[in-house]
């Protein structure tokens, strides 16, 4: 911020160019890709990543995105990805940029040029800029935008020690929201903030009936004392890709490691009883839970559905029949 008193400069264009990338130099980032649709192409300079300020998006929360990981240079469950993007559209009432094809191939295109071999996707879908008003301004035209990198990471530790987590104080959102992955993430932000002020962490939403919901951009699941995989019903948390997938994979555990596998709403006290617990998500994976407000789960110690799921997972996203090539 400039010292009070001082007359504010106005910038220009090769200025804002030159700040914005002195602001990359402050805080360097490495994001590998970004197409704009408000841009009309592809930036690999994280100073030119940018999206008008009155993008309902930004002063609204009037957009969804959605994420993807790359593994092996290739891109794992898009379609999935895809088909939730769309329904998080239509709930939000977002005009769509271009056609489920464009939106693929632009996503494949950014790939191919951020060169990146193993990392993420993530792509929004915008209301759009011109006004600063709450409804869509008339001539708004939706943005799409997405971005290559190498994405989120958690500490070994999770894996091998397994992570501590808590129960949030903040209510869980309402079924549309939870359902649409749009970009109001304040009690997700809020959740995660909170677990690791109290040096744990993350967080775990419970709804009003008492019922298990999900983590802060995780689900969560269990495997009961009688070794049932067990996921909350997709109501009150995100129908996650990855989760909705170690349901179909995790039947091949069933005999062996799991008596069955069902999707139902899960009372807090047989939650706690479990023997097993996970978080599960795109950029998590499967990490094992080994305690839950202070109290162990299981014996506290990670178990082996959660390596077993994860070596599932994995397999899957490296050889399965849900990955698209990309062509660098
Ligand atoms: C709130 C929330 N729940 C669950 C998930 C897990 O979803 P996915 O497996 O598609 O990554 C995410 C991540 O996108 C999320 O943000």
């Amino acid at each position: 911020m400039p010292p009070v008193n001082v007359r504010l400069p106005v910038l220009t264009a090769t200025e804002v160019i030159a700040n914005l990338e002195a602001l990359r130099a402050r805080q360097p980032v490495k994001y590998a890709a970004f197409y704009s649709s408000q841009l009309g192409g592809i930036v690999t300079d994280p100073a030119l990543m940018v999206i008008p300020f009155d993008d309902h998006m930004v002063h609204r929360g009037h957009g969804i995105f959605d994420t993807a990981g790359i593994v092996q240079g290739r891109i794992y469950d898009l379609e999935a990805h895809l088909d939730r993007f769309m329904g998080s559209a239509e709930r939000s009432k977002l005009t769509l940029a271009g056609s489920r094809d464009a939106m693929r191939n632009i996503i494949v295109s950014t790939v191919a040029t951020s060169g990146l071999r193993d990392g993420a996707i993530r792509y929004w879908l915008s209301s759009g800029p011109g006004n600063l008003d709450l409804s869509p301004a008339a001539s708004a035209q939706p943005g799409f935008f997405v971005i290559v990198f190498g994405g989120l990471s958690y500490p070994d530790r999770w894996y091998t020690e397994g992570l501590r987590v808590m129960t949030t104080t903040y209510p869980i959102k309402p079924p549309l929201y939870a359902i649409t992955k749009a970009t109001n993430y304040l009690p997700n932000v809020l959740m995660q903030m909170e677990a690791k002020e109290a040096g744990l962490d993350n967080g775990v939403f419970i709804d009003e009936a008492g019922y298990v919901g999900e983590s802060s951009n995780m689900n969560v699941a269990f495997v009961t004392s009688d070794g049932v995989f067990r996921h909350p019903r997709f109501e009150r948390v995100l129908p996650g890709c990855t989760s909705l997938r170690l349901l179909e994979l995790a039947q091949s555990l069933v005999g062996r490691l799991f008596t069955g596998v069902d999707v139902c709403n899960i009372p807090v006290a047989d939650a706690r009883a479990a023997r097993e617990m996970f978080l599960i998500g795109s950029s998590v994976k499967v990490a094992p839970v080994v305690e839950w407000d202070g109290q162990p789960i299981g014996d506290g110690r990670p178990g082996p559905a959660a390596r077993a799921l994860l070596a599932l997972l994995d397999e899957d996203m490296r050889t399965g029949n849900r990955l698209i090539d990309v062509p660098y």
